[in-house]
């Protein structure tokens, strides 16, 4: 039988995630909820969803509750709905809320910490999931299938939440502005902006891709397309002119150390 999910703050990560459930049997979505009564109605007439803005209502109805609030107000709403968590299953996706932190503020509740991104929208989403206090192995098997629904999912230990949260959670904007970046370039050197953002925007997921189907190091895939005096070995040393190894990397770095300060 399809465990039946509430979503608690359906904003943009909440409809990205249940925009990819349609499909999977695993998963009913049976209540989505916000704070103002206008965008529940809206989110009723553009997803064919029962959108609501009890959440208590909204997690009566459900086996799994999905937390997509801002990570500042989870404690304000899982103190709200206190006893009404007993026994079900709550996946936070709020960055930097601890499994610790959710085990205390819903206590008979099992426990599952997930990371997505917001390619989820496409289905191009990269989720990392934990197991928490009293999440079983079919409810971790259940979270994996969930959120299979909108990309690839890795299970890790919660230890590595912050530097995920940096580099997939953030990722899909510091891939923007690389993609952005090399678009400029090429509209510096006479392309349409149009054209150069397309040209740079299929670039990066072909190599992307690359690097997730054959599973060879990016630096082979690199010297591969570097010709002894040609332009790309040309373009690379001006790229590490400009320390960009360490810049990402260092990015990386800046974004967990705030990330570990989320859920404060
Ligand atoms: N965005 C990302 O890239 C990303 C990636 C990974 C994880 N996350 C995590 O995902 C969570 C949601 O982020 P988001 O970007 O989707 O935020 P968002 O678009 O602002 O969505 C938050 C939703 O919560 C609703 N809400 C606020 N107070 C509520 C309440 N008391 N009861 C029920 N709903 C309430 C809001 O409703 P109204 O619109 O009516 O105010 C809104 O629909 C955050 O914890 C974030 O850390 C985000």
């Amino acid at each position: 039988m399809a465990a039946r999910l509430a979503v608690i703050g359906c904003g943009k990560m909440g409809q990205a995630i249940i925009g990819g459930l349609r499909d999977n049997p695993d998963v009913d979505v049976v209540a989505v909820t916000t704070r103002r009564q206008h965008v529940a109605e809206r989110l009723a007439t553009e997803l064919d969803v029962n959108a609501l803005t009890d959440n208590r209502v909204a997690v009566a109805g459900a086996d799994v509750v999905l937390l997509s609030v801002k990570p500042q107000i989870a404690k304000q709403v899982l103190q709200e709905l206190g006893p009404a968590l007993e026994g079900k299953l709550l996946v936070s996706i709020c960055a930097g809320v601890t499994t610790a932190q959710l085990h205390a503020l819903a206590p008979g509740a099992s426990i599952v910490r997930a990371m997505p991104n917001t390619p989820s929208l496409i289905r191009e989403g990269m989720t990392v999931l934990t197991g928490g206090p009293g999440a079983t192995d079919a409810q971790l098997a259940l979270c994996e299938s969930l959120f299979a629904s909108v990309g690839r999912v890795a299970v890790l230990e919660e230890k590595h939440f912050d530097v995920v949260t940096a580099l997939s959670g953030s990722g899909p904007a510091f891939a923007c502005v690389i993609l952005e970046s090399l678009a400029d370039g090429g509209v510096r050197m006479g392309l349409p902006r149009d054209v150069a953002v397309e040209l740079a925007a299929q670039t990066m997921q072909g190599a992307a891709r690359l690097v997730l189907q054959t599973g060879r190091h990016p630096a082979a895939l690199k010297d591969e397309v570097t010709t002894p005096a040609g332009c790309t070995i040309a373009g690379l040393l001006t790229m590490e002119d400009g320390r960009i190894r360490s810049i990402l990397a260092r990015t990386i770095e800046e974004a967990a150390k705030v990330a570990s300060g989320l859920g404060q």
